[in-house]
C-alpha cells in the first residue's frame, strides 16, 4: 500500500491541507485535489511554463515540484493575481493588447511576468523576451505578449508614481 500524509500548503492566501503521496506533482494538487485549475499541465517536464505558480517569491514550475516540497511555503496562483472584478494590470493588458490566442499558456505568463516586473520593472523587450524565456506558447502570439508586458508595466509604473 502506497502510503499518504498530510501537507498544509498556502495557496492564494489561504492554510489548506492536503492529504497525498510524498511523490504527488504540486501541478496534480493544485488541480485535482485543491480545484485550482488555472495553472496548465502542458509538458510535465519543465519545458513549457504552462504550469508557473509563485513560490516565496520566485517563479516556480509546478510541475517539477513535490508536494512535500511545498509544505509550509506562499504558492500564488493565476487565481490570486486578480479576477472578473478586478483584474491584475498584467491580466488586463493580456486582454487589451490580445496577449492571448487559445489561452493555454496564458495563467503561466501572467504569474511569469509578475514576477519580472517585480525583478525588472521598466523591462526592454530584449529583457521581456529573455525574462519570459521559460515560457512557451504553442500558438506562437509572441509579439502581443510582448507588448501586453511593456503595457502593464508602463500601468503599474504609472500607478506607483501615482501614489507617491
Ligand atoms: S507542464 Fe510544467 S513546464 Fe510544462
Ligand atoms: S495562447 Fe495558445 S499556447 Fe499561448
Amino acid at each position: 500500500m502506497t502510503q499518504k500524509n498530510q501537507y498544509k500548503l498556502n495557496v492564494n492566501g489561504q492554510t489548506v491541507e492536503v492529504t497525498a503521496e510524498s511523490r504527488e506533482l504540486l501541478i496534480y494538487t493544485l488541480r485535482e485535489k485543491l480545484n485550482i485549475t488555472g495553472p496548465h499541465i502542458g509538458c510535465e517536464t519543465s519545458h513549457c511554463g504552462a504550469c508557473t505558480v509563485t513560490i516565496d517569491g520566485k517563479s516556480v514550475k509546478s510541475c517539477t515540484m513535490f508536494v512535500a516540497q511545498a509544505e509550509g511555503k506562499e504558492i500564488t496562483t493565476i487565481e490570486g493575481l486578480g479576477g472578473p472584478d478586478a483584474l491584475h494590470p498584467l491580466q488586463e493588458a493580456f486582454k487589451e493588447h490580445h496577449g492571448l490566442q487559445c489561452g493555454y499558456c496564458t495563467p503561466g505568463m501572467i504569474t511569469r511576468a509578475t514576477k519580472l516586473l517585480e525583478e525588472i520593472p521598466n523591462p526592454t523587450e530584449e529583457e521581456i523576451r529573455f525574462g519570459m524565456a521559460g515560457n512557451i506558447c504553442r500558438c506562437t502570439g509572441y509579439q502581443n505578449i510582448v507588448k501586453s508586458i511593456k503595457a502593464a508595466a508602463a500601468e503599474i509604473n504609472a500607478a506607483k508614481e501615482a501614489a507617491q
